[in-house]
């Protein structure tokens, strides 16, 4: 099956040698930081550590306007980068995160990079402005490659110089910069290892491997255990698969939780469509990223324990891939799920709701207060939002709200559509209590009334990311492929998760 060059891929790469952040009071030697960041805002005359002046800066087009970028040598052989930030009072998180990423990008072949953010009074505490500046960098700088490295050596070293009295502060706000951008990185590095290495029990066991290090709980459930627990929909897509399935139960539980957050992640390992074959084309080569929904939570959870959340988090990632083959699951089989719904097949490529369907169920049966679940669900989401942004629906209009404001400060955009019970006529059956397919319009919405059938009431809402879990280029601290989106968004939702059932 494997073969051995195979099974040597590291499906976690960045858990390995993440770059050091330092919090200084004083510019490091060239040798330690090779590459300064000096922030411009318009208007006002340049820092004068650029060596350099307004008029010379305009030469060049510089302006200061946002994301703006020169790199100018300096006597002492460092690089220069001279850093557009717009009007100061407009500057935010999300754009302190867009220029670090500016400026790890225009050096890319510099491995020790400084940012310096004295001199600059802006509407930002000090805190977060480091833990936007570490987002930027280090998820400008992430990479998967399974190869030489294209030119482009690994960051060893970011240092922030700020001035002395705010050492303090802008170092809590780095650590936590370092470990929201590890959960980026750790879901980045999952959505973008080949199937082939990655399957569902190789999930299983990165996810064992983070636990330790994380302060979580991992239960493993296999072919056999799922079918002892009734998971028909799980087991119902793994049936043409010559690799075992893996429900992967991953538990947070801090002292005296506040509260106790559901997560639900599709994990498809991989997505041929079944029996219902996707055409070759660009879509299906991306389907190695359907997992990203699960790889988003994983990364997540292992920021959970060093942000200190105080709530309980219960995590459930489905995963298998969907092949067709002799064993694979038929058009017209019906499938019995864990909450003894039964579900009519018409359509093998409709998966991931019914993965995610059994992990619904158990997440309602844990007694959480809410549950948000995570899933590259619908291409229609893809044709509804692009890239840029995902799609959410829910039962519960203070907890979509929750995934909303979390996704504005992680930058992870999600936009509400209507959960229209309407269209829940077109999930009839004639021969089960519903089937996987809705019409051929509102693709998103169907999708989310089958999952909501499983939800039995309780806070709930629905993140798809068919949309953004692929990019097609690298943008600021966006990278191209497999994207991983969503962990940082989570983090935040957990972080700030307030039980809709007990109010704020
Ligand atoms: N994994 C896909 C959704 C997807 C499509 C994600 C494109 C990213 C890009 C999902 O399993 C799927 O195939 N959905 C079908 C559902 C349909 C058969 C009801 C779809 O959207 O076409
Ligand atoms: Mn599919
Ligand atoms: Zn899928």
């Amino acid at each position: 099956m494997s073969s051995r060059a195979t099974r040597e891929i590291d499906p976690v790469p960045s858990l390995r040698r993440p770059p050091e952040v330092l919090v200084t009071d004083t510019l490091p030697p060239v040798a330690d930081a090779a590459a300064l960041a000096v922030p411009v805002v318009a208007g006002e005359p340049p820092p004068s550590d650029l060596h350099t002046d307004t008029s010379q800066l305009a030469v060049l087009g510089f302006s200061g306007a946002p994301n703006e970028v020169v790199v100018l040598p300096d006597p002492g052989g460092r690089a220069l980068v001279a850093l557009g930030v717009g009007e100061a009072p407009s500057v935010d998180a999300c754009l302190v995160r867009d220029l670090a990423a500016t400026f790890a990008r225009a050096v890319p072949r510099h491995t020790t990079l400084a940012v310096e953010l004295s001199g600059t009074d802006l509407p930002l505490s000090p805190d977060d402005f480091a833990q936007a500046v570490v987002e930027g960098v280090l998820l400008a700088r992430w990479r998967f490659f399974l190869g030489a490295g294209k030119d482009e050596p690994r960051l060893t070293r970011l240092t922030l110089v700020v001035p002395p009295g705010l050492v303090e502060q802008a170092r809590a706000g780095a650590t936590r910069g370092e470990v929201t951008a590890r959960a980026a990185a750790i879901s980045r590095d999952l959505s973008n290892c080949p199937a082939a290495t990655l399957s569902a029990e190789r999930m299983g066991q990165v996810a064992e491997e983070v636990a330790p290090l994380a302060g979580l709980e991992v239960e493993l459930f296999d072919r056999q255990q799922l079918e002892e627990m009734g998971c028909g929909g799980i087991l119902g897509v793994n049936r043409g698969s010559v690799d075992e399935p893996r429900l992967i139960k991953v538990s947070y539980r801090p002292d005296s939780p506040t509260g106790h957050l559901g997560l639900v992640g599709k994990g498809i390992m991989y997505d041929s469509g079944g029996i219902s074959l996707k055409p070759s084309d660009e879509s299906h080569a991306q389907m190695k990223n359907d997992m990203t929904g699960a790889a988003a939570i994983l990364g997540a959870m292992t920021a959970l324990r060093d942000l200190g959340c105080t709530s309980a988090v219960t995590a459930y990632l489905c995963c298998t891939d969907n092949m067709p083959s002799g064993s694979a699951m038929k058009l017209g089989d019906v499938l019995h799920m864990r909450n003894g719904t039964t579900v009519e097949v018409l359509n093998t490529d409709a998966e991931g709701r019914l993965v995610m369907a059994d992990g619904l169920c158990l997440a309602v049966e844990d007694g959480v207060d809410a549950v948000v679940d995570v899933a590259t669900l619908t291409g229609a989401c893809l044709r509804t939002f692009g890239v840029d942004i995902a799609g959410v629906m829910g039962s519960d209009p203070g907890l979509v709200e929750q995934v909303r404001r979390a996704g504005d400060v992680a930058d992870e955009p999600v936009w509400e559509l209507p959960l229209h019970r309407g269209y829940r006529s077109q999930l009839d059956s004639q021969v089960a209590d519903m089937t996987n397919m809705g019409g051929p319009n509102a693709g998103s919405i169907t999708a989310a009334l089958f999952l909501e059938e499983f939800t039995d009431g309780i806070p709930w809402a629905h993140v798809d990311i068919a949309s953004t879990a692929q990019q097609p280029t690298e943008r600021t601290w966006r990278n191209k492929g497999a994207s991983g989106f969503g962990a940082r968004l989570l983090v935040e939702l957990a972080t700030r998760f307030e039980s809709p059932r007990t109010g704020p």
